[in-house]
């Protein structure tokens, strides 16, 4: 089966409930994906009952997702949230591992490693990020790096967790308003090394974990990041933040995608 597209949207740390509610509305309402492409959106945990309200009847419409999760179910962790709290919101994904938590030496591989594993027990998707800094990729390690981070980030977890995991590669120095953007062929040898650590590691159904790419993605450069054969979506910031801007990175990302697989 062929791996199916994901695009999708972290909002960080911006937008009130009401307009993240608003937001997933009128995309709901807006977009309709093709068989094959999958949509999220990530606002931030203030906003996640707001959008869960918006849900359409019966479920549908994009998967909505959170920040971080604390890998403990309960107890004494002042500021944070547990799988058991999403679940009990009924979303659909949680995101871990992004650049921000890890720059902020909130997240090591370690701690990511039991994140992993508990969202694993609670059946929850994640999409999981990596990336290297600017000063790997000067000294030439970024493919070691994101190798590393998979490892210990998955170390642990079974084939069963597969269908439920997406990786998003994410060069740390790509990212963000001062971030450099990449150019595709920086992301191709890492997805296709991220690839092969994950066909080594878990055996042909690793090679159908669905990989994103994300950094400073736009309508302008989409079309170049999801011709490449290992990228199979986009992790879209700033350029994704208002409905319209979805809409158009997204058109572009899959005019591009259906010429290069016919
Ligand atoms: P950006 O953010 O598209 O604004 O660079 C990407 C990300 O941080 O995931």
């Amino acid at each position: 089966m062929p791996r199916p597209f994901l695009f999708g949207t972290n909002f960080k740390m911006n937008q009130t409930p009401a307009e993240s509610a608003r937001f997933y509305e009128e995309l709901t309402r807006s977009v309709e994906p093709p068989p094959g492409v999958g949509l999220f959106v990530i606002p931030p945990f203030t906003s996640l009952a707001a959008v869960m309200d918006r849900r359409p009847p019966g479920g549908g419409g994009p998967w909505v997702g959170a920040q971080n999760m604390h890998w403990e179910s309960e107890g004494a962790y002042t500021g944070e949230i547990s799988a058991p709290m999403l679940l009990a919101l009924g979303v659909d994904l949680v995101l871990l591992g992004h650049a921000e938590r890890r720059g902020h030496g909130q997240e090591t591989d370690e701690t990511l490693n039991k994140k992993l594993l508990a969202a694993a027990a609670a059946r929850l998707r994640v999409l999981f990020c990596v990336g290297e800094t600017a000063a790997e990729k000067g000294y030439g390690v970024g493919p070691e790096t994101v190798a590393r981070q998979l490892k210990i980030g998955l170390h642990g977890l079974d084939e069963e967790f597969l269908p439920r995991l997406q990786i998003a590669y994410e060069p740390v120095w790509s990212i963000g308003a001062g971030g450099t953007p990449a150019a595709p062929g920086d992301v191709a040898p890492i997805a296709a090394h991220l690839r092969a650590t994950l066909a080594a590691r878990f055996g042909p159904a690793g090679s159908d974990v669905p990989i994103l790419y994300g950094g400073s993605v736009t309508p302008a450069n989409a079309a170049g990041f999801v011709r490449l054969p290992d990228v199979d979506g986009l992790f879209v910031g700033r350029a994704a933040w208002t409905v319209d801007g979805y809409r158009d990175v997204l058109a572009a990302a899959l005019v591009a995608r259906v010429a290069s697989r016919r």
